[in-house]
């Protein structure tokens, strides 16, 4: 069996092992350390928002931002339906109703046109509409201005999901830049990661001191254990943080690598007739984290599925677009404003492995499998 070709695996070099140990040296493993204050201003200096917060996860960022809002059970949250569920679960756990809006076919991302249906058949309806969540997806940027335009006619905030996308650009500001709070994931498969974590960043302060309270149980300031709200176990460890420190001065590369990556699928493939590409909208810069193909059931014979599982035979992970949150089980019952366009890429897409520790020689075993099985 030729050795495999993960999606998107980690790639870390010696820079966070040595910090990894530095905080080993200092014995700040838990819970918290310096080199929390390290991250997080870094991460702060990277994105150009001023308050950032480093959490266990993306969802968990989420989360926090939901409970700073005062969701209640009954409020509104307005979201991206072809999203990963992280993205969206913390409504439910706080007891709020989801409304999912399609995406655009410009950019994937959700559509401003449908979130306006949606904001208006809330005032029509009377429901209290407490943020929109907006993912930018596959480290492509929402059109924020457009999404944000909609948004103040209603007096909405706008959380944008920037998981994927940190390291791209919208409008030559960093992703998830000039939303009220926006949320990054370091998971195992993202452009960096520390295994598992997340960072919330908001130029709201209150936001983001209250979201680090409620991090840590939200124990008030008092010798003893006192609380006056109730919080999570959300904060990142500090020996993750270091690992993050490290993978912060690698970004700028992956960025450049995941791109390269992107170009070369696009040169090699650039014969098949019927597949075509995630398209990239000139008001931004994507970060490329995974290349994204789409092959025209009306021209390509092969289903998407059937590629994949070609590709697995051959020891290559590929993995279908999110299937849209209105399709999920369990979101059965939940309204979306349209969604047939995140249906058509569900159904249509297929992501490639995009992993910036790829050899050109991986591209082309995955583009010549691609080729023959088409
Ligand atoms: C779009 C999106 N939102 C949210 C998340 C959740 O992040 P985490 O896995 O760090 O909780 C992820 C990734 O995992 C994601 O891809």
């Amino acid at each position: 069996m030729p050795e495999r070709i993960f999606l998107s695996p980690p790639h870390i070099g010696n820079t966070e092992l040595d910090l990894v140990k530095e905080v080993f040296d200092s014995n700040y493993i838990a819970p918290v350390g310096p080199m929390l204050g390290t991250f997080e201003k870094a991460m702060a200096e990277y994105v150009n928002i001023s308050n950032t917060l480093a959490v266990s996860s993306g969802t968990a960022a989420i989360h926090l931002i939901l409970r700073h809002l005062g969701l209640q059970s009954g409020d509104v949250v307005l979201a991206s339906t072809l999203n990963f569920i992280g993205s969206v679960a913390p409504v439910i756990y706080e007891g709020g109703n989801l409304i999912f809006i399609d995406a655009e076919s410009e950019s994937w991302n959700m559509n401003p046109d449908r979130l306006e249906e949606g904001l208006e058949e809330c005032r029509l309806t009377g429901k209290n509409v407490k943020a929109v969540i907006a993912t930018d997806l596959y480290g492509q940027c929402v059109d924020l201005d457009r999404i944000k335009g909609v948004c103040d006619k209603y007096g909405v905030p706008v959380i944008v999901d920037s998981a994927e996308s940190l390291g791209a650009e919208y409008k030559n500001k960093p992703a998830g830049y000039g939303a009220y709070a926006s949320i990054y994931s370091f998971n195992g498969n993202k452009i960096i990661t520390t295994s598992g974590g997340g960072v919330l960043a908001s130029e709201d302060k209150e936001l983001i001191e209250h979201a680090r309270k409620l991090s840590t149980q939200a124990r008030d300031d008092f010798p003893y254990y006192q609380h006056s709200e109730l919080g999570f176990n959300y904060r990142m460890s500090n020996v993750l943080a270091a690992i993050g420190v490290g993978q912060l001065k690698v970004l700028d590369e992956r960025v450049i690598r995941k791109r390269a990556i992107n170009r070369s699928y696009r040169k090699l493939l650039a014969e098949v007739s019927g597949l075509s590409f995630m398209p990239a909208p000139s008001y931004g810069r994507t970060n490329c984290w995974l290349t994204v193909i789409q092959l025209d059931p009306k021209i390509v014979s092969a289903t998407p599925e059937e590629v994949r599982s070609a590709l697995e035979k051959e020891n290559i992970e590929t993995r279908p677009v999110w299937k849209p949150m209105h399709m999920q089980p369990v979101f059965a019952n939940t309204h979306v404003i349209k969604g047939c366009v995140a249906e058509r890429i569900f159904s249509n897409g297929l992501c490639l492995p995009s992993g910036t520790n790829m050899s050109d020689g991986d591209i082309e075993r995955v583009v010549n499998c691609i080729v023959k099985i088409i």
